[in-house]
């Protein structure tokens, strides 16, 4: 099964997406944390994709599309993908419908999640981080248990560059301009869309989100 999260920054996609990897094994195409380990790692893509990230601004496409190719071409036949970040851009989604048809498959469902604006940038200004497990937590809704550090893996744990307050407006407004025409894109094919309010309990909108895919 091929699911895509789209949503707009703090939504909780990450978060969701997690919760899902609990219940099977899902591989994950999560085009930010690619992105921030090859800016950590210091490689051509990571110095070329920090500056636009700290801005708040898009990566070029052609980056983002070979990042994902590679990552499709080494996941084995059949199984089941979660994306989330990508795509972000109309014409991320066509070359992610080639690059899927290449494989002799194709997007099962596309997932929007949902909540206003002063919940996303309240939820982006507290979350922190985990660089080495990728764990996600919230200063306000669903803090570590030692301050600053990963209950799963002691990590200490960070704030994105990107979740400064000018980033995030920036980022809201890319999100308007370059990802919204990707759900009308999904809208206009023949991949069912569901919207999820994902102002709720993170259970709660993982519950629907399963329904919503049938797992
Ligand atoms: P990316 O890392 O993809 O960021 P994003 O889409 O802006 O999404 P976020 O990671 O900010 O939020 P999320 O929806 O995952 O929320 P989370 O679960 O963390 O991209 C970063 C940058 O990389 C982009 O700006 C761009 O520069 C570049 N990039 C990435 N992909 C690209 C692409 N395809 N093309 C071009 N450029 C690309 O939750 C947020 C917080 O809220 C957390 O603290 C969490 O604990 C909390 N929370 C979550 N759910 C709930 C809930 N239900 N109730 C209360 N709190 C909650």
């Amino acid at each position: 099964m091929i699911v895509i999260l789209l949503g707009p920054p703090g939504v909780g996609k990450g978060t969701q997406r997690s919760m899902l990897e609990e219940e099977g094994p899902w591989r994950k195409v999560v085009t930010g944390d690619l992105l921030r380990e090859a800016a950590r790692a210091g490689s051509e893509l990571g110095r070329k994709a920090k500056a636009y990230m700290d801005a708040g601004d898009l990566v070029p496409d052609d980056l983002i599309i070979d990042l994902v190719r590679e990552k499709l071409e080494a996941m084995p036949d059949g199984a089941d993908v979660v994306f989330d970040g990508f795509p972000r851009t109309e014409p991320q989604a066509r070359a992610l419908d080639a690059l899927l048809e290449e494989l002799g498959t194709a997007p099962d469902r596309v997932v929007l999640f949902t909540a206003p604006d002063d919940v996303l940038v309240k939820r982006v200004a507290g979350r922190r981080t985990c660089p080495e497990c990728g764990a996600i937590y919230n200063v306000h809704f669903d803090p570590p248990g030692t301050g600053g550090i990963c209950d799963e893996c002691g990590a200490e744990l960070f704030r994105r560059e990107d979740d400064r307050p000018e980033s995030v407006k920036r980022r809201l407004e890319v999100y308007r301009e370059e990802t919204e025409p990707v759900v009308e894109y999904y809208v206009r094919s023949d991949v069912p869309v569901s919207r999820i309010d994902a102002d709720r309990e993170p259970g709660e909108v993982q519950a629907s989100l399963r329904r919503e895919i049938g797992r």
